[in-house]
Formats: structure tokens, C-alpha cells, sequence
């Protein structure tokens, strides 16, 4: 059964893995069902792929949960997964808590509910000094939303007299994004058989291997996961340079 499982190099584990969880909707209009019931079986998959990824060693898992671009979506699929995600981390985090995952959230929070903020607020705030995996979950998140921001603030900055536009450099702007402080992505995954990155992690993402399958995120499991990362480990990262 465990094939790839069993297969990897348990020392060229990625570090971080990033994940676009596409196919919810389509998972339950083959089955009948509202899209919702999609998002929630959703749900269930990350809760198993947080285990997969303490168990396989991966030390940061990045979501995408919801982007600045699914606001387009019919009110009611909005609000509902607005409420499964805060039910998440109202539900959950005391669990993941025990279980050493810190949670952290990346996006536009500001601009979500109050309700939305305090559980974020909370959820993090209770697994801040936890190392055992890194959970970040973008939601109202936009890759070129976030480099937008940081290119204003180091802007103001620079108004202020506090950067000198010689100083900007890669890292700094690095510093600025919502990922501050997290290395960036070695494996990137999509399931539902799209192969586009969709403004998720565009500048975190330069290097990152891409993983596609057309795997429903709600049918995805560790043994695909590691089936990713099987693919991981038999790619050849040169990051621009030559094979050595
Ligand atoms: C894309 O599938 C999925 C989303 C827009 C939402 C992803 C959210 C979850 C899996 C649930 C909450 C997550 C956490 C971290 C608790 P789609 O709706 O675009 O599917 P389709 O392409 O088949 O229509």
C-alpha cells in the first residue's frame, strides 16, 4: 500500500512544502453534492496532510486557503468558508498546539471579519513558540498584493529617511513579505489538475520545484504527498547554476 512512503530519502526531505488545494468543488459535484460539502471534506484532507507532514519531516507546510481573487465567488461559498476556516482554528488549535504545529497566517487579515482576526489572534498567539512544523495558512492572500505592500512600506521608509534606496535588496524586501522570517518554498504542489501558480507565493516561489496532479484536494493523502516528494528527490536543483 505505502509505496512512495516507503521509497523516500528520509534525508533530502523538502523543508518546506507549499500547496495549492484545488478540486473541492469538483470533488462533490461528482458526488451530488454542494460545494461546501467539498470545502469541509477539504478540511479533513489538511488535517491528515499536517500529520503526513510532521511524520515525513517536512518543517514548514504553507495553504492556500483563500486568495484576494476568491471574494468573486457566490456569497454563500465565501461566508461558508470564511466560518469553516474559523471554526479551524477555534476547533482545532489546541490539538495542533499539543502536537508542537505553529500556526501562522498569511494574507490581507486585516481586512477579514473581527471574529475572523480574534481566532487568527488566538490561534497564533497559543502556538507561537512551537517548532515541530510551521503551518501557514494564506488567506485573503495575493502574491502580487503582497510585494504591492511591501514595496509601499519600504517606500515610506525611504520618505522617512530610515532606508536608503541603495540598501534595498532581495532579502530586504524579503523582510517585508508576509513570510518574513520562513524560508522559502523547495516543493510546491497542486492538486485538481490545474498547472498554474494563481498569484500564490510568486516571489517565495522563484526556485521551488512544481509537483501538478490531477488528484481532488479531498482525495489527497500522505501516500501522494510523498509521491511529490519522491518527484522532489529525483529532480536536479542547480538554482540557476551548473550540474555539479
Ligand atoms: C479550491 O477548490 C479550494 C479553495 C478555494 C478553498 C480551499 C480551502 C480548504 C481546503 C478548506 C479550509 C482550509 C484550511 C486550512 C482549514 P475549488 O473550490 O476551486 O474547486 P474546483 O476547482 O473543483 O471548483
Amino acid at each position: 500500500m505505502e509505496k512512495y512512503v516507503e521509497l523516500l530519502d528520509r534525508q533530502n526531505i523538502p523543508h518546506h512544502v507549499a500547496m495549492i488545494m484545488d478540486g473541492n468543488g469538483r470533488w462533490a459535484k461528482k458526488r451530488g453534492m454542494p460545494r461546501l460539502f467539498g470545502h469541509r471534506q477539504g478540511v479533513e484532507t489538511v488535517e491528515k496532510i499536517v500529520r503526513a507532514c510532521v511524520k515525513l519531516g517536512v518543517k514548514q507546510l504553507s495553504l492556500y486557503a483563500f486568495s484576494t481573487e476568491n471574494w468573486k465567488r457566490p456569497q454563500d461559498e465565501v461566508s461558508g468558508l470564511m466560518r469553516l476556516l474559523v471554526e479551524y482554528f477555534d476547533k482545532k488549535t489546541d490539538q495542533l498546539n499539543e502536537e508542537g504545529v505553529k500556526i501562522r497566517v498569511i494574507g490581507n487579515v486585516g481586512a477579514l471579519s473581527k471574529v475572523a482576526q480574534q481566532s487568527i489572534f488566538n490561534a497564533e498567539e497559543k502556538t507561537k513558540n512551537n517548532d515541530v512544523l510551521g503551518l501557514n495558512i494564506a488567506i485573503n492572500y495575493g502574491g502580487r498584493d503582497e510585494i504591492v505592500q511591501a514595496v509601499s512600506r519600504i517606500a515610506r521608509g525611504v520618505q522617512e529617511g530610515t532606508i536608503a534606496p541603495d540598501e534595498i535588496n532581495e532579502e530586504m524586501v524579503g523582510q517585508y513579505l508576509y513570510t518574513k522570517g520562513i524560508p522559502d518554498p523547495d516543493l510546491m504542489i497542486r492538486t485538481g489538475g490545474e498547472k498554474r501558480i494563481s498569484n500564490f507565493l510568486i516571489w517565495q516561489l522563484s526556485y521551488a520545484e512544481l509537483w501538478f496532479t490531477d488528484v481532488y484536494w479531498p482525495d489527497f493523502d500522505i501516500e501522494t504527498l510523498a509521491q511529490a516528494i519522491y518527484a522532489y528527490q529525483n529532480r536536479e536543483r542547480r538554482f540557476g547554476g551548473l550540474s555539479g
